[in-house]
């Protein structure tokens, strides 16, 4: 199984975001929270930052939407070139019909879970997403600590993508360490979300690695 390790900007330096994505060049996909202030107890930016992001790196583009209604705001981000759009599911009116959207428009659609979310409704419908973010701390906030309490579900999903055939990738997104990769990779996980452990650290290439080595080590 293919491990993607996806940096998350919200830990990376807004005043110098050109040069926080250089440092991450051994990334697969460079994950890009968007807040509103709504659905989350927190601010970021939004699609004009998107927009000029795309123009000044090769990565793909990982958007995950913390947002209110993203069934009228998610096709943005797909219309300007975001490789995956994430919404969540607690948002979304209606979740089927808009990663139809999405997927029209050209981006792999995700759709993603609060830690409280049950996965049981979306386990009959995963062939209509590329991803299934399984959230692995509350949203809103970087640098908190992992819920090993979600990894049932990244278990279900991924007994599920098994027995289908199906390639929907399986991300997780809050408190990856070193350590916690660990216990989401033996639970189904293959693509992982890290912001504080890339960022803060005085070398965001060499813990890339460090996290990739210990997921590849770990995935089934
Ligand atoms: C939290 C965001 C995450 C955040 C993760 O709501 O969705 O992407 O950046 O940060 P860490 O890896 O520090 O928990
Ligand atoms: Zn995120």
């Amino acid at each position: 199984m293919t491990v993607r390790i996806n940096p998350s900007i919200l830990s990376a330096d807004f005043a110098n975001l050109q040069a926080e994505l250089e440092s991450v060049a051994s990334a697969d996909l460079i994950h890009v929270d968007i807040m509103d202030n709504h659905f989350v107890p927190n601010l970021t930016f939004g699609l004009p930052v998107v927009q000029r992001l795309q123009e000044v790196t090769p990565k793909p583009l990982d958007i995950h939407l913390m947002i209110d209604d993203p069934d009228r705001w998610a096709p943005g981000y797909a219309e300007a070139g975001a490789y995956s759009v994430t919404f969540h599911a607690e948002a979304a009116r209606d979740a089927v019909a808009l990663a139809r959207r999405l997927r029209e428009i050209g981006a792999r659609a995700g759709i993603a879970l609060k830690p409280g979310t049950e996965v049981e409704p979306y386990l009959e419908l995963l062939h209509e997403f590329d991803q299934v973010l399984v959230m692995t701390v509350e949203p809103g906030f970087g640098g908190q600590s992992f819920m090993e309490s979600t990894m049932p579900k990244l278990v279900r999903l991924r007994e599920q993508t098994t027995r289908l055939n199906l390639d929907v990738w399986l991300q997780v997104d809050g408190g990856i360490t070193e350590k916690t990769i660990v216990t989401a990779a033996e639970a189904g996980a293959d693509t992982f979300v890290a912001g504080s452990s890339v960022f803060a650290t005085g070398d965001p290439s060499a813990a890339i690695s460090t996290l990739r080595a210990a997921a590849e080590a770990h995935t089934h």
